[in-house]
């Protein structure tokens, strides 16, 4: 027997309307909508209504026709989707509504069954997690691909003599390739802080339901693993009032994007003509309109200023959630508009980066030339008084001192200063000293574990492309 339901108006909402009689404010549908922007979730949330209906058939909730129904309907809506050809309404709020309703369309009122045992306050909270797992996969394998592109430029210029700086002064001569290694070991802190998040994440809230828990013989160990979580989380009120998991990432991601534009400041520093330490390709380069020997780094710009979204994100995200009381409010549907733009930014800045890092080139005669500047090998000259001369490194930075004001003085490097001068300093003085004066001697002299030396960056940077292409073999 078909029993008709009164709508008391045609403009209260299907999903929730029984005890409304009128429609929304249009004010408050432009408040309350989220479908603009979660329909992004559309994939997840299909994904875990076949879990929830497979479970729900599993366990004799549903009868397996009605199962089988639902599963066909949620299937052909994820090919409309896939399609562009399915039409979003904004009277239907969110994706979870969106997807319900015209699932009714589609197979008739037993649609209205797939919300047994269920909530949107779960499904959100699994949608979002399942999002944000993915995210978290293709962010690893970006990190991945720029520390593969560092660790190939490290190799190829192990050798290649560049300045290191302390506040950006000229500091001691380093190698490119130890530089382009500091990054990879930042970008490996990154990837575990990632990974780190993505553990503590996949637990499946799906079957907490509003905040309660339901009176139905669910299985949440089956819906927890047909999507791939470890567990289900085991507390429903935090498990729909928690997003510290979108927090954790989205703190990663600032970090991370943090590193991101210390390297992208350096190659805007290195690509401008008083440095010239390297030249961008044309890719990532833009010209001006009224300068025509211009060639901008506006990719590393970009780069550098992007980092605002991904902080943003993680404050904007941190504020909502700050003093909510459990279990679920409708603040926390501020959660996903941030986070799309935060983690969409980070990877956009990191696909650019690793464009950039990998089409560049060094000047290797300018980074040389510029090592051998603002005597650079100083600390050279003071080590070598103590070894050769067993004077205590105080005293040796003392006399150091003096002969780099000589040097100053006279307009001279380090190396091309007579040895009268030096010993006029020092009596004890060799022209063995010469031998540490060059910068190609100072950066191979530093053979410490996780020094600049050739022969260390060499053998660096092997390992890490050795990983990462057994890494990518497994992916
Ligand atoms: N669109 C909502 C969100 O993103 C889904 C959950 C709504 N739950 C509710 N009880 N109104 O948070």
């Amino acid at each position: 027997m078909k029993v008709e339901r009164s709508n008391k108006s045609a403009q209260s909402n299907a999903m929730w309307g029984g005890r409304f009689s009128g429609g929304p404010a249009a004010i408050m549908e432009e408040i309350n909508a989220s479908i603009d922007f979660d329909k992004r979730m559309a994939p997840q949330d299909i994904a875990g209504s076949i879990a929830h209906v497979s479970m729900l058939a599993e366990t004799g909730i549903l009868t397996r026709t009605d199962a089988k129904k639902i599963i066909a309907g949620l299937e052909n809506i994820r090919t409309e989707i896939e399609a562009g050809a399915f039409t979003f309404s904004r009277a239907l709020e969110d994706v979870h509504m969106n997807i319900e309703a015209r699932l009714v369309e589609l197979i008739g009122p037993v649609a209205g069954k797939l919300h047994t045992a269920r909530s949107r306050n779960d499904q959100v909270a699994t949608d979002f997690r399942l999002y944000i797992r993915d995210a978290i996969d293709q962010i690893d394998a970006g990190l991945a691909a720029l520390q593969t592109e560092l660790s190939t430029k490290a190799l190829a210029h192990a050798e290649t003599v560049m300045p290191g700086f302390t506040h950006l002064q000229t500091a001691q001569p380093v190698t490119f390739g130890h530089h382009c290694l500091a990054y990879v070991e930042m970008l490996t802190r990154d990837r575990s802080r990632f990974t780190d998040a993505r553990k503590r994440l996949n637990e499946c809230p799906l079957g907490t339901a509003a905040l309660a828990g339901t009176s139905f013989p669910i299985d949440r160990k089956a819906t927890s693993a047909a999507l791939g979580f470890d567990r289900p989380s085991a507390n429903s009120l935090d498990a729909v009032a928690d997003r510290d998991f979108v927090l954790e990432t989205l703190a990663a991601a600032a970090i991370s994007a943090m590193h991101l534009t210390r390297m992208a400041e350096e190659i805007v520093i290195w690509a401008s003509a008083e440095f010239a330490f390297i030249t961008l390709s044309d890719k990532f380069t833009t010209g001006s309109s009224i300068m025509p020997q211009k060639r901008n780094p506006d990719a590393a710009e970009l780069v550098r200023a992007k980092v605002g979204r991904v902080a943003a994100g993680f404050n904007s995200l941190l504020t909502v959630m700050k003093g909510l009381p459990l279990a679920y409010s409708k603040d926390m549907q501020e959660d996903k508009e941030v986070t799309f733009d935060a983690l969409d930014s980070f990877v956009l800045m990191l696909a650019a980066m690793t464009g950039m890092v990998a089409d560049m080139e060094p000047n290797v005669d300018k980074l040389r030339q510029s090592a051998a500047r603002g005597y650079s090998t100083a600390t050279d000259l003071a080590d070598w008084l103590v070894r050769a001369l067993g004077m205590p490194f105080r005293e040796a930075h003392h006399v150091t001192g003096e002969i780099v004001s000589e040097a100053e003085a006279r307009k001279l490097a380090l190396h091309e200063l007579p040895l009268a001068v030096m010993t006029a300093v020092d009596g004890r003085i060799t022209d063995e000293v010469y031998a540490v004066l060059s910068v190609e001697n100072s950066v191979r002299s530093r053979t410490s574990y996780g020094g600049t030396a050739p022969q260390n960056v060499r053998k660096m940077a092997r390992r890490w492309i050795k990983r990462l292409e057994k890494e990518q073999s497994a992916r």
